[in-house]
């Protein structure tokens, strides 16, 4: 069924489960990767709030979790390209093994800029879980991004931790913006 957000209308795009049975496969791997380590899963807010809960219920090893909130974008359908980091990273990560969990990479400014300050701060290494990766509209090669929820086209996306106009974030399943009417 469609939903109207704002001023714009949605269709469905993925069903909360088939989110679920992808998080389980990626919690599967990352119990395997990480098995003899105690990573570091670092979420960034707001959008990967849902999808770290999920995925932090699948992980079987032991692990700290902590959050960053960055903003790329403010409110609309586009990324803005401005970067702030509203709340920083509050642990030591040096010599730690870390996992970066974002709702969803769409150019990749986010996390090249987050990339770059974890790397300052000498982890032993560093990964990236994305639950949408856009790669159309992707700028740079991540060697780091090493689990994928889904890769969808260049649409704008809302539920299940992602908003817009900061709303649909409770959402359960993700919806698509419907036809082709461009975001502004
Ligand atoms: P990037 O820096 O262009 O990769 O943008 C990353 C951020 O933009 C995400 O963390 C989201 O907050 C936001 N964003 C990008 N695409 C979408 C979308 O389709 N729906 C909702 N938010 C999005």
């Amino acid at each position: 069924m469609k939903i109207t957000i704002d001023d714009k209308t949605f269709e469905p795009f993925i069903e909360y489960s088939m989110i679920e049975k992808r998080i389980r496969l990626i919690g599967i791997q990352m119990n395997v990767d990480y098995e003899d380590k105690v990573p570091v899963f670092i979420g960034v807010l707001n959008g990967a709030f849902m999808f770290m809960a999920d995925l932090m219920k699948e992980i079987h090893i032991g692990c700290e979790t902590t959050f960053v909130k960055l903003a790329s974008y403010h409110g609309g359908t586009k990324s803005s390209g401005m970067l702030t980091e509203e709340f920083p990273l509050s642990m030591d990560i040096k010599g730690r093994d870390v996992v970066i969990i974002e709702d969803i990479v769409d150019t990749g400014r986010t996390l090249k800029f987050l990339l770059d300050k974890i790397k300052s701060l000498e982890p032993a290494s560093v990964k990236v879980a994305t639950l949408l990766l856009k790669p159309e509209a992707l700028e740079y090669q991540f060697d780091e991004i090493e689990f994928i929820g889904f890769e969808i086209a260049n649409d704008f996306v809302v539920g299940y931790g992602l908003d817009y106009k900061n709303l649909g974030r409770n959402l359960q399943d993700i919806y698509r913006l419907c036809g082709q009417q461009l975001p502004g």
